[in-house]
């Protein structure tokens, strides 16, 4: 495990808010729910896991600027340091009572993402990795897989809700080509647990475009420090502004950037 003050802070915020997430994971049915657009759902759980997210790492640090998925940006007057924080990611599996879903924290430092956690309360599984120090999980070091022919991989993607406009017609050709040349596709419904799965090396491979910075600041850490590759769906390095995220080892990032390109 990543034993900083960092990530202590991290872990304490990410327990607490987990806790709340998995007293109404078991009363899901009670919960108020409130549509944010089409196939866009929020419950009181997202907003209670993140207003103990935010009171947490305020009072650790205090000055921080934060992206929150549902409060959204609150400036701070340290302007080095910004969290982008999904307080839960996969509301959808969540509201079904699935145990896919988690907290996902990133810290950016003047720039870079310099510390990630995603964390799912419902399995305690947390995924941890801060800058230069490696990728954990569960006190584990991780490292992405080592298959080097997309033939024999596991890929994963986000579908977007309701064929989202914007995403769709680029996706689908994409998917239709990735379905035919991996040994399998898979739509777990949160992209954190996607990116966290590449770095522990259960997924080859990992691609959506129109995620958010909160979706995916801590799992592109995650990835890089389990020694894989990720970049925007178009190869550049541009994934908190395009949205887009492609991810894997060095050989299946890249057959997958191929696939994404001549789709
Ligand atoms: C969503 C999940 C999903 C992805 C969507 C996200 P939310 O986040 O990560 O896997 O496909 O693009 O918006 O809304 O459940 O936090
Ligand atoms: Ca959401
Ligand atoms: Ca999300
Ligand atoms: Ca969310």
């Amino acid at each position: 495990m990543i034993n900083s003050a960092l990530m202590n802070v991290m872990t304490a915020a990410a327990f607490k808010a987990g806790r709340g997430l998995k007293r109404d994971f078991g009363e899901v049915e009670n919960l108020q729910v409130s549509v944010k657009g089409p196939g866009d759902f929020v419950t009181i759980a997202d907003k209670k896991s993140e207003k103990t997210l935010f009171e947490e790492l305020a009072k650790a640090r205090p000055g921080y600027g934060f992206v929150l998925e549902e409060g959204g940006v609150v400036e701070g007057s340290d302007k080095s340091h910004i969290w982008h924080i999904d307080p839960l990611d996969g509301t959808t599996n969540f509201l079904h009572g699935l145990p896919i879903f988690a907290i996902s924290i990133g810290l950016e430092r003047d720039g870079q993402i310099v510390a990630g956690l995603v964390y799912n309360p419902a399995t305690d599984d947390i995924f941890v990795a801060e800058r230069g120090a490696g990728a954990y999980y569960n006190n584990r070091r991780i490292r992405v897989a080592a298959r080097r022919d997309m033939a024999e991989g596991l890929i994963a993607t986000g579908i977007p809700p309701l064929a989202n406009a914007k995403i769709h017609p680029k996706f689908k050709a994409e998917l239709s080509s990735v379905m035919t040349r991996a040994g399998g596709v898979r739509r777990l419904g949160a992209a954190s647990i996607d990116l966290a799965f590449v770095a522990a090396g259960r997924f080859d491979g990992y691609w959506e475009r129109g995620l958010k910075s909160w979706d995916m600041a801590a799992g592109l850490l995650l990835i890089r420090e389990a020694g894989g590759y990720v970049s925007d769906a178009d190869g550049g390095q541009n994934m908190l502004k395009t949205g887009g995220v492609c991810g894997g080892n060095e050989f299946i990032h890249r057959q997958l950037l191929d696939l994404l390109k001549k789709a």
